[in-house]
């Protein structure tokens, strides 16, 4: 399907934080089939450079490394969508990083960061095109929500609160922001994917403690698929929240989880 060239979003501009890979990547990939001329963000510009080379009419798209978590990233962003094409009708916040760590052995500076990336980088991002949005009067942003902005969850024996909470975060963020500007056309919601093949768990995470394709056949097999999700598969609810089709759909959260959250 994510080959096919469509026109779900001929001619939107588009702003993706966290596109080098995983769901940000396919969330690009799908985008740019559909017409969207899109501003891509990571913090690691390789994986952005590989995107370029993957990516469907590479010259309407402008990459922008940088740390997400800072307030110049994020104004950038906007401020090089609205310098190239003059609009901004969908924000994509969903870089984001997993944590995986008691609270006893949660520190202080470890908590500021990953609030700061999962979560303070949705508030500078939405800060950032709300006004263009306003002016529009009009706009679609989606936050990366997660199964873990409803439940509690422990991974490998150890509490994932400190993910769990930046991810309810982002789903209350995308209810408070829909109520405030649902008058002035502008969207807001968030898919929240159960367990998706990412790098978003490395060996860093895992620790020896399993291998990575253990951990993803657990991760899976806890879904009542019985399997993890394709990123493609999180990318096609982006691209629905994202586009015109969710019209009258503002201040919702999506599950795409295999139906997870449904036992
Ligand atoms: N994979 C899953 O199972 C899963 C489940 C639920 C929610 N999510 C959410 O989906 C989103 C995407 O995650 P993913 O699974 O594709 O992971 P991923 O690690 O494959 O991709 C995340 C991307 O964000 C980038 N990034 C990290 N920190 C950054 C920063 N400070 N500034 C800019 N970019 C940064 C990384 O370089 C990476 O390319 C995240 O918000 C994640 O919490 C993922």
């Amino acid at each position: 399907m994510a080959n096919d060239l469509n026109t779900r979003l001929q001619e939107k501009v588009a702003i993706i934080t966290g596109a080098g890979s995983g769901i940000g990547k396919a969330t690009a990939i799908n985008f740019a089939n559909h017409g969207a001329k899109l501003i891509l963000n990571d913090i690691n510009k390789k994986r952005l450079n590989e995107l370029l080379k993957e990516i469907h009419n590479s010259e309407d798209h402008i990459i922008v490394e940088g740390d997400i978590s800072k307030e110049e990233t994020a104004n950038q962003l906007s401020e090089m969508a609205i310098e190239k094409h003059g609009k901004i009708d969908i924000l994509i916040n969903n870089a984001g990083i997993h944590y995986i760590e008691d609270i006893t052995d949660v520190t202080p500076d470890d908590f500021d960061r990953c609030v700061s990336i999962n979560l303070k980088s949705m508030y500078l991002c939405a800060r950032a095109v709300i006004p263009h949005m306003v002016k529009q009067e009009k706009g679609s942003i989606v936050n990366l929500g997660s199964i873990s902005s409803f439940v509690g969850q422990e991974m490998m024996g150890k509490s994932t609160f400190l993910y769990n909470i930046t991810k309810a975060g982002a789903v209350q963020m995308a209810k408070s922001l829909a109520t405030r500007y649902a008058a002035e056309g502008i969207r807001v919601n968030a898919v929240c994917p159960g367990a998706t093949k990412t790098y978003q768990i490395t060996e860093e995470h895992t620790q020896g403690i399993v291998s990575l394709e253990d951990f993803w056949d657990g991760a899976g097999e806890a879904q009542p698929m019985l399997r993890a999700a394709d990123p493609s598969e999180i990318a096609n609810a982006i691209l629905f929240l994202a586009s015109d089709e969710s019209s009258f759909v503002t201040g919702t959260s999506l599950a795409v989880d295999g139906g997870y959250l449904a036992r």
